[in-house]
């Protein structure tokens, strides 16, 4: 008869050689498959004789249980194994020095133009906005300043040549608005505006804030009121001293241009001005016998370099992410 310990004894040592579950699974197949050692030893029973064979019977099914069992037991092991090795290999180090994340912060142009339209809009005035790319009409013609008028060459147009140019200031939003809204109305159009100019206070792309309030009883002293107000809002300083100087825009009457004093003593221009001259209430279908009104525009980097006391506009563009982070 076959030594039933022996071949557990096998066995038993071929599962613990077993180095993964796929080694295991072999054994699994080379023993209790269909061609494996023990079907082998069920099918030589027949030539046993009618006492020998219910012995081993026995053998033989006590033999398969414990194979089974073993190869149950190194299963787990192994699959313990794994895990164990996986969250070794996956282990963090809480003590090691972090990579360094940094918040970013809003630009401090976006956040002059926040702080603007948010002073006005205790005013009343909501937000508007217009393309950057223009036509005559809106830039110039219904703006009072009709071809060869000499107030062009002082804006230092980019034009594309297709009658489209860059608009050179934010008044052309001030139209487009009357257009579609008519009077009265209080706006504020912050945006980007080109002229082709160069140097420490001026870049070929700067950013204005219109402001536009038309209504039936808007007179200058509520244009000079609301614009000294603001300024001292916006510098956090009650005795900010504040120019009106008279000037000239061909699509107010009368202009003046707003300076405010800066540390050193200097007058710093921020902004043009003045009641809307009634040719472009005209021209935008607004009777100026019914209404009138103020519009500004305020140079948004001019207003920055004087709150965050920089002296050249250009870094405002240049995005050095040493000066930037300053604003966070
Ligand atoms: C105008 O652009 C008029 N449209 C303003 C206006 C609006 C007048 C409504 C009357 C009624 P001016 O060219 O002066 O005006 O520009 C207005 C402001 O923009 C200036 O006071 C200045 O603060 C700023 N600015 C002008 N040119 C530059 C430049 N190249 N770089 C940076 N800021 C500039
Ligand atoms: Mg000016």
């Amino acid at each position: 008869m076959i030594d039933t310990e022996e071949q557990l004894a096998r066995a038993l040592e071929a599962v613990a050689g077993a180095a993964d579950l796929k080694a295991l699974d072999d054994v699994r197949v080379g023993w209790m498959g269909k061609k494996g050692h023990i079907t082998d030893l069920m099918k030589s029973m027949g030539s046993l004789t009618a006492e020998e064979r219910p012995v081993m019977g026995q053998k033989v099914n006590d033999l398969k249980r414990a194979v089974a069992a073993s190869i149950e037991d190194r299963k787990t092991a192994l699959a313990d194994d794994a895990l164990r090795e996986k969250l070794l290999a996956e282990t963090v180090d809480v003590t090691l020095a972090g990579t360094g994340q940094q918040s970013g912060g809003l630009h401090p142009v976006t956040q002059t133009i926040e702080r603007i339209t948010s002073l006005f809009g205790q005013l009343g005035f909501t937000v508007a906005e217009g393309p950057e790319i223009e036509n005559d009409f809106y830039n110039f013609e219904a703006l009072n300043i009709p071809a060869h008028h000499p107030a062009r060459a002082m804006h230092d147009t980019f034009y594309f040549g297709d009658g489209k140019l860059l608009r050179t200031h934010t008044s052309s939003v001030q139209i487009r608005h009357m257009q579609n809204n008519g009077a009265p109305c209080r706006v504020l159009s912050p945006g980007r505006v080109y002229r082709c100019d160069s140097d420490q206070t001026h870049t070929p792309m700067f950013h204005q804030v219109e402001g536009l309030y038309i209504d039936k009883h808007v007179s200058f002293s509520d244009l000079m009121g609301h614009l000294e107000q603001f300024l001292k809002l916006f510098f956090d300083q009650g005795d900010m001293e504040v120019r009106f100087r008279p000037s000239y825009f061909p699509f107010t009457e009368p202009s003046t241009e707003v300076d405010v004093r800066a540390p050193g003593g200097k007058w710093v221009e921020v902004l043009g001005s003045g009641l809307v001259h009634p040719n472009v209430l005209r021209a935008v279908g607004v009777d100026p016998n019914e209404f009138q009104g103020y519009a500004f525009g305020l140079g948004v980097e001019r207003l920055a370099m004087m709150r965050y006391g920089a002296d050249d506009l250009r870094v405002f563009f240049e995005n050095d992410v040493r000066f930037l982070s300053q604003f966070r």
